[in-house]
């Protein structure tokens, strides 16, 4: 049994000392594919220099909303020049977080729109991240800007209606390790997406599943993930684990 973690961030500072010894560890234990997501300038060169370095690693390059304070836009040109790098498979992540940025609305929706015009122009699909903004995020694949190779809801926040609609534009749904906690609605989520469709993922180091809430995440635990979707979709871990690694593949265009 192989598992595909199709969101992760080793380029985080939180693997400074042992980033090496953690990544050999999760290829042993089967995480034999990886997403390495960017979410600015410096992690994306960072994940780009990481698929370099490995050879079941892939990379990511954008500017998450949470990372435009104080930036120029113009700082999409060395998202460009990283994203025209091989193994680059996706503009991300991107997006509109109104849980953490409330005051730099038309700022996030600029960045987010003219890095979608990025994946499109490097014929890419996008990673989104969205919190608290479905609306607007909706609003923008519907009405702007209808990105050509579709892409992924992240770390999908469990919002039925955003589920619905996003599948029928035509994204792949991503869970993490919040479908795990206690009083998670996870059930009805993971029930409206279509098998087709369904990603898994950890966004280590954050999002610890249960038991482990708390510790640092890492790939391994992607497994987690994959079997509380298997049990919600009674169907068997292998079969979730290989139906996940093609999705994954597919997206991403691996
Ligand atoms: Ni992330």
């Amino acid at each position: 049994m192989e598992f595909f973690d199709s969101h992760a961030h080793y380029n985080d500072e939180k693997f400074e000392k042992d980033r090496a010894e953690i990544i050999q560890k999760i290829y042993s234990e089967n995480v034999t594919k990886i997403t390495c997501i960017g979410y600015n300038s410096r992690s994306s060169q960072m994940a780009l220099e990481l698929s370099k370095q490995y050879d079941f690693i892939y990379a990511t390059a954008g500017i998450s909303p949470n990372d435009i304070k104080n930036v120029k836009i113009q700082e999409i040109d060395k998202i460009r020049s990283i994203a025209q790098q091989q193994k680059v498979v996706a503009i991300g992540e991107i997006g509109l977080d109104y849980y953490w940025e409330k005051e730099n609305k038309t700022q996030q929706k600029e960045f987010f729109i003219q890095q979608i015009e990025l994946a499109d122009e490097l014929d890419l699909p996008i990673v989104i991240h969205c919190r608290d903004a479905v609306m607007d995020t909706l609003a923008i694949l519907k009405n702007e800007i209808n990105p050509k190779n579709r892409g992924i809801f992240h770390c999908c926040m469990l919002n039925k209606e955003l589920i619905k609609e996003a599948v029928k534009l035509g994204f792949y749904i991503s869970f993490s390790g919040n479908i795990t906690f206690k009083n998670a609605k996870a059930k009805e989520a993971i029930e409206e997406v279509p098998e087709n469709r369904i990603l898994i993922e950890t966004d280590s180091p954050y999002l610890t599943p249960e038991p482990f809430r708390g510790m640092r995440n890492d790939s391994r635990n992607v497994k987690l993930v994959a079997k509380k979707i298997a049990e919600i979709k009674k169907l068997d871990l292998a079969e979730i684990a290989s139906i996940t690694y093609q999705n994954a593949k597919e997206i991403y265009k691996i």
